[in-house]
């Protein structure tokens, strides 16, 4: 049954129609209708195409990806040769070559008129498309620029390029070339995934859209994420196109192609080394990678008159960027602090000139990243130094046979106040737990201990502790409270008046409450909320600190990680030095009496949890007439819990209750409990 002239023109026509909307989104970048309606259109098609496979042809929008892996890669001869590009790593080399240009030309320019095309050197891989009559034939690689493989099944896969070209007037034979990329974000997506899935990972988008053309399958192909622009002509056949290369990839978008669209047309050197330079700028905000910029003599004419030496033109020049990645050596792994305490590794590194600057540092971010990556003392590694982020160390360069050192591991002591270094359950860093003693956290603490929910000290702002800190002038919380008027008048925008203003805010703060001073004590995890019930419970400091973990987590809000930040801070000699001099400094509070739990009441010995919201009781509240009657509130269900107590919204306790068989109740069971009924 052949299909009937209606059908082969609804066909056509919806070809035409997704063809459009293909170019608009992935071309233009600017869609005009949304993805359903695209997609209903795939559809239509679709069905129809299934109902009539005669009117199948290989250059419908359905067809881009085969069904079948091929089983080797043919080998293309290009007819005209792909070229590379000389390279020009500075002004005066890029100077030398304008200079051969208009030397060779014989035409003077001083002016510095002469028109180059200026568009970025990406940094993908090089491919020739072939079109027949308007229909893409063959897709090919570079090669050694006279023989490449034929690589028609995967570029068909790229939504970029068309299958059969827009508009009239081509030539029937056309030829061109370009790169395929794969943009950043997709790289990244692309080996998170493969992370996941515990597969192969690529080390840059260049290898990865290497490596996706070099697919037997194009269905594994067509899973990528790639992109490509088109630069250049090559064979032109049956029909003419324009004098001037800007001219040619202007009429080469409308003919369907992508093409980069951060070029320029420019005159002279200065105007290529503008567009160098404000290139440069943005680079690392481009989506995809380039490595420099080409500059390419736009009139055909000139390019005509200046031929090409051995295998490049001497028409156009990549001028480079400098390399964001370079080879070297790890001298030394060691271990920074940072101001929250995070101990993070470094390398030290036999310096080597990347991004523009000597790095002779490395972040290796944690110990988590350290080991995926497997680096030691003395490999060699890639360093990567991308705009003005830390230079990092990218992956080792693993050497056959190689004798390696053992791996680093995570120090005991933290290497500038030799205070315990603790790594807490799925934290991807390891912290110090020095806090208030550690220099490399002094700063950070003092502000938190001065901040207005902790002692409110006001006038004592964050350039100033930084300034007092490297003098070295406060060294701990209690050092503050012996600053002087005539050392404080001798700082930087310091007078008089505000010297006295200051002093008197610091005496006035030495009066507190137990649960500011200990909220400013800035021991991790313990927030206002937290220093409040600890406060609340306890009434005394000494209380606190005496608290074993599994006592400590009988007060709501105080699970295992807390307690055990507790004890750590409080186990560290210097933090109790830093606590008795405050004290001695004249920093006071009013202790309370611990909220007393009834000796022999009808819940005695019975524990409870508590979570979510309870009608007209706070938490506290109810923990309170759960005390006096004998039971204890905790903050964590165990297989020890007697009863979990939910109201609404309740958290994760009640479902980890369920799970390990707690009794639960909601608020009428608990007010039952108490004999309120
Ligand atoms: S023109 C005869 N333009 O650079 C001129 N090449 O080193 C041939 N490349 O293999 C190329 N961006 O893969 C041209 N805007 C651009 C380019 C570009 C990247 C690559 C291309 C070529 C290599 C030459």
């Amino acid at each position: 049954m052949t299909a009937s002239a209606a059908t082969r023109k609804k066909v056509e026509s919806l070809r035409s129609e997704i063809r459009h909307h293909n170019y608009l989104y992935h071309v233009l970048d600017d869609p005009e209708v949304a993805d359903a309606g695209y997609d209903r259109l795939v559809r239509e098609l679709t069905a129809l195409e299934k109902e009539n496979p005669e009117l199948v042809t290989p250059d419908s929008p359905t067809q881009r990806v085969g069904a079948e892996p091929i089983k080797a890669f043919g080998t293309v001869q290009h007819q005209i040769p792909m070229l590379s590009l000389d390279n020009a790593f500075s002004e005066e080399e890029l100077k030398d070559f304008h200079r051969r240009v208009t030397d060779r030309l014989d035409i003077e320019d001083d002016a510095g008129e002469l028109a180059y095309s200026a568009e970025p050197k990406l940094d993908g891989v090089a491919v020739s498309l072939l079109y027949e009559a308007g229909y893409l034939v063959r897709g090919a690689t570079r090669g050694d620029g006279t023989t490449g493989e034929d690589i028609t099944h995967n570029v068909r896969t790229i939504a970029s390029v068309p299958l059969k070209l827009f508009g009239d007037g081509y030539p029937s034979t056309l030829e061109v070339r370009g790169e395929v990329f794969m943009p950043r974000a997709g790289f990244e997506k692309f080996n998170e995934l493969a992370r996941q899935k515990d597969e192969k990972t690529f080390v840059n988008p260049r290898n990865a859209a290497a490596g996706s053309l070099r697919q037997l399958d194009p269905r594994l192909t067509a899973e990528r994420p790639l992109d490509m622009y088109v630069y250049s002509v090559g064979q032109v056949e049956g029909g003419s196109l324009p004098d001037r290369h800007s001219a040619i990839l202007d009429q080469l978008r409308e003919w369907g192609f992508k093409i980069c669209p951060e070029r320029k047309v420019v005159k002279g050197i200065r105007g290529c080394l503008d567009f160098y330079e404000d290139l440069g700028k943005r680079r690392d905000l481009l989506s995809y990678d380039i490595d420099g910029v080409v500059y390419k003599v736009d009139r055909l004419d000139y390019q005509q008159q200046l031929g090409f030496i051995s295998r490049a033109p001497r028409w156009a020049i990549a001028h480079k960027f400098p390399a964001q990645e370079e080879t070297t050596v790890v001298r030394d792994i060691e271990f920074q602090v940072g101001r929250t305490g995070a101990v993070t590794p470094v390398a030290r590194l036999e310096p080597v000139f990347v991004g523009g600057v000597t790095v002779s540092n490395a972040t290796l971010h944690n110990m988590d990243e350290l080991y995926r990556k497997d680096v030691r003392v003395g490999d060699t590694v890639i360093v990567r130094r991308a705009g003005d982020v830390i230079p990092e160390v990218v992956r080792v360069i693993k050497k056959k046979g190689a004798r390696r050192k053992p791996k680093v591991k995570t120090p005991t002591k933290c290497p500038v106040c030799k205070s315990k270094v603790m790594r807490i359950d799925d934290e991807a860093v390891a912290r110090c737990t020095g806090g208030l003693y550690c220099e490399a956290q002094r700063s950070e603490a003092l502000k938190h201990f001065v901040s207005r929910r902790a002692l409110d000290i006001e006038g004592l702002g964050s350039k100033l502790i930084e300034q007092l800190v490297a003098m070295g002038r406060i060294k701990t919380p209690a050092d503050i409270f012996r600053l002087e008027k005539d050392e404080l008048v001798e700082m930087e925008r310091m007078g008089e008046k505000s010297a006295d203003n200051l002093l008197k805010s610091i005496e006035t703060s030495k009066q507190t409450t137990l649960s500011r001073f200990l909220y400013g004590l800035g021991i991790r995890e313990v927030g206002e909320a937290t220093a409040n019930a600890l406060a609340s419970h306890y009434g005394k400091l000494e209380a606190i600190m005496s608290a074993s973990e599994e006592d400590l987590q009988t007060v709501p809000d105080v699970g295992p990680v807390v307690a055990s930040r507790m004890q750590a801070f409080f186990s560290e000699s210097h933090n109790l030095d830093v606590i008795r001099s405050l004290k001695g400094s004249g920093v006071r509070w009013t202790e309370s009496e611990p909220a007393l739990i009834a000796k022999d009441g009808p819940l005695t010995g019975k524990t409870f949890v508590l979570t979510g919201t309870l009608a007209g009781m706070t938490r506290d509240e109810a923990k309170d007439r759960i005390q006096a009657a004998g039971g204890k509130v905790t903050g964590t269900v165990s297989k020890k819990t007697d009863f979990v107590v939910y109201g609404d919204n309740p958290g994760s306790k009640l479902t980890k209750a369920q799970k390990l068989a707690v009794e639960t109740i909601d608020q009428t069971g608990l007010e039952k409990l108490l004999g309120d009924h």
